[in-house]
């Protein structure tokens, strides 16, 4: 059942959300025989050009229906990952989505510039919506025009056929126009959504995710899907289920990403995949010259 995202192929429709499955180890086993390869997609942690550690402890809360999270976007920096992370993602067979943030336009045009030779990387997804981003440091992309700007910026970098992809936010006020800028600045596809803004008990800004947040992103997707029809969108926040999984796809997205679920059940991904490879419906809607509209109903005399 493969799915085809951005001009891409995937060998299915459910990807591991950034910064959920780990460098991809922690996962491994917890993803079936088939290991990273089972997943359409292994979407790396947000990479910035320099080491960062992270923020302060505690990273991580429960709140009653979801996950709170200021992790300071942690990574080894793009050289390091580069050298050791990415090659051991492909040696699995993982097709890795590189997730990346600048503190400048400049600072992601020279990241882009970086991956653009970097063997294995199927895809960029560009972070436009770290909920932490002043903390952590990199260009808050909030607003449309500079969520274009970083787009532009690093597709001038690549060649042709590396597809970009566009981070949002699950913001209704904002989502569609942020989707159309994205769309217009090259984006192939965009993902909606991150976490929600939030904030942790002591004030610092923080990440809303899990099951709270589901079905305000399943509202994005359906809206974005409304308001620009020919954009594929990857449904993400809040997915632990199958049923969740083809609610999004119902939606008309072409495939969706599993987060903070993972790290309440690891298996979580790897289940999703399986039990949507046995449903038709599904199997359906990976065909890329499927359409999600439906049928008009037909009018009454009409032959069938
Ligand atoms: C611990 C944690 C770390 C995350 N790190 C990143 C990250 O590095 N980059 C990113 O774009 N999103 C990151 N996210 C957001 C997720 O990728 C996802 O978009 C969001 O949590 C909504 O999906 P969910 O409700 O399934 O978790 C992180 C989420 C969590 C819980």
């Amino acid at each position: 059942m493969s799915t085809s995202l951005g001009g891409i192929t995937l060998a299915g429709p459910v990807m591991v959300a950034a910064g959920c499955g780990g460098t991809g180890r922690e996962l491994a086993g917890y993803s079936g025989p088939a290991g990273l390869s089972a997943y359409g997609a292994f979407v790396t942690r947000t990479l910035t050009r320099d080491p960062r550690p992270g923020g302060p402890a505690p990273r991580l809360l429960e709140s009653p229906a979801g996950l709170l999270h200021a992790t300071g976007l942690p990574n080894p920096g793009l050289d390091l990952f580069l050298a050791t992370e990415l090659p051991w993602l492909v040696q699995q067979g993982a097709r890795v989505v590189v997730s990346v943030a600048g503190r400048s336009l400049g600072e992601y045009a020279r990241i882009a510039r970086r991956l653009a030779s970097a063997p294995g990387v199927a895809a960029i997804e560009v972070n436009l919506s770290a909920p932490d981003a002043v903390v952590a440091g990199v260009l808050d992309a909030r607003e449309p025009f500079h969520a274009g700007g970083a787009i532009a910026a690093v597709l001038r970098e690549l060649p042709r056929g590396l597809p970009v992809l566009a981070k949002l936010r699950p913001d209704l006020q904002r989502v569609v126009e942020t989707a159309r800028v994205a769309r217009d600045s090259g984006a192939a596809a965009v993902v909606v959504g991150n976490a929600l803004p939030a904030a942790m008990p002591d004030g610092r800004p923080a990440g809303l995710s899990g099951p709270a947040i589901g079905p305000l992103a399943l509202r994005c997707v359906t809206e974005v899907r409304a308001a620009l029809p020919g954009l594929q969108v990857v449904g993400a926040g809040g997915i632990a289920t199958a049923a969740d999984a083809r609610a999004h796809l119902r939606a008309g997205a072409t495939a969706v990403q599993v987060g903070s679920a993972l790290l309440h059940d690891p298996t979580a991904a790897a289940r999703i995949v399986r039990e949507l490879a046995d449903d038709p419906a599904v199997a359906a809607t990976s065909d890329p010259t499927y359409d999600p509209t439906p049928a008009p109903t037909p009018a009454p005399g009409d032959r069938p």
